[in-house]
């Protein structure tokens, strides 16, 4: 039997984080893909030279070239290059484009059968992307959102209320922007609504603070994003998939009817296993978030749009 392989391509700050948290989870070897010349081989070999200490078994290589992905059951996709002062976001998307176009041709010609995981922003639009460049079945490419934006929903309530964040269960909907859904009504901590714990003016700033949470993390570093949540998020789904869990997570997918949406990739809840999206859960939603949901795919086939497939 072989041992899995795990590539990421985007050796930064994410990149690497998640290399770091697939190596010590043992779950697999791990290949890190950079253009940048010596970056992905030296954070490898420091990573593999952590092993010893921290008693972990896993290979971790770095290449400037794609040889090395070749037969990888999960490619994990951050390459790309962040918003600078006075970039547009259509500057933005077209540079990131082109990144995304040419690591997945890579990546596809050597791994047909992997499981693409997005994570390059703007998310729902490039995991779209990876979608029709890649012309897998739509269970094999998915993008990392719901489970960061949850767990920083989750993060907020546990501050808030001074409780263990184990014990809460919530659900998230929607792009990965300022207009994502989170939904209070399926929040609840041990089983408990969270309505019983606090009113609705707390839980509407709590769900704004989660909504401008990537923010957050942007001005407080002043260079750079947030990379811990987001790698940890990239490899949950990664151990979902490899290890068939079969999780119920809340993953950027592509729609083709449900939620009454069509033809671009969303947020919602599906279950996760060895087949990648084995299934997606339709909710049963008020008309308030019905409104909320609309607005939230609106504004994801505005930018989808912008990518000018067609
Ligand atoms: N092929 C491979 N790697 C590339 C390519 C390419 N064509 N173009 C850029 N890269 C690499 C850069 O050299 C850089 O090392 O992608 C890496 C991106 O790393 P960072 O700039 O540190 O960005 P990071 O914080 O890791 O975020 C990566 O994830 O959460 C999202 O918004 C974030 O889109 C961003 C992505």
């Amino acid at each position: 039997m072989k041992r899995k392989k795990i590539s990421i391509i985007g050796a930064g700050f994410v990149g690497a984080t998640a290399a770091h948290w697939a190596a010590t989870k043992e779950l697999g070897d791990v290949v890190l893909v950079d253009i940048l010349e010596g970056i992905p081989q030296g954070k490898a070999l420091d990573l593999f030279e952590a092993s010893p200490i921290e008693g972990f078994d896993a290979k971790v290589t770095g290449s400037n070239g794609y040889e090395e992905t070749r037969d990888s059951d999960i490619v994990i996709i951050t390459s790309g290059v962040p918003r600078k002062p006075g970039m547009s976001r259509e500057d933005l998307l077209e540079i990131n484009k082109k990144i995304i176009e040419s690591v997945v041709d890579q990546v596809v010609a050597r791994s047909p059968q992997a499981v693409l995981i997005a994570v390059t922003n703007p998310l729902d639009t490039m995991t779209y992307l990876t979608f029709k460049r890649s012309k897998f079945p739509k269970q094999r490419v998915i993008g990392m959102a719901g489970i960061l934006d949850t767990a920083r929903y989750k993060a907020f309530i546990a501050m808030e209320l001074g409780i263990s964040v184990e014990d809460i269960q919530a659900l998230l909907l929607g792009g990965h922007g300022d207009e994502m859904v989170p939904l209070p009504r399926y929040t609840t901590i041990s089983g408990i609504p969270l309505s019983h714990f606090l009113p609705k003016e707390k839980i509407d700033r709590l769900v704004e603070r989660t909504r401008k949470g990537g923010g957050e993390i942007v001005n407080l570093l002043k260079t750079g994003s947030a990379f811990y949540a987001p790698s940890a998020a990239a490899i949950q789904m990664t151990e979902a998939i490899l290890k068939d869990k079969k999780r119920i997570l809340p993953c950027c997918v592509y729609l083709d009817g449900e939620y009454g949406l069509r033809d671009l990739c969303f947020g919602v809840p599906v279950k996760l296993g060895g087949g990648g999206i084995e299934s997606i859960i339709e909710l049963d939603l008020t008309e308030e978030e019905k409104k909320l949901v609309t607005r939230s795919a609106e504004s994801v086939k505005k930018s989808i749009l912008e990518l000018k497939l067609s």
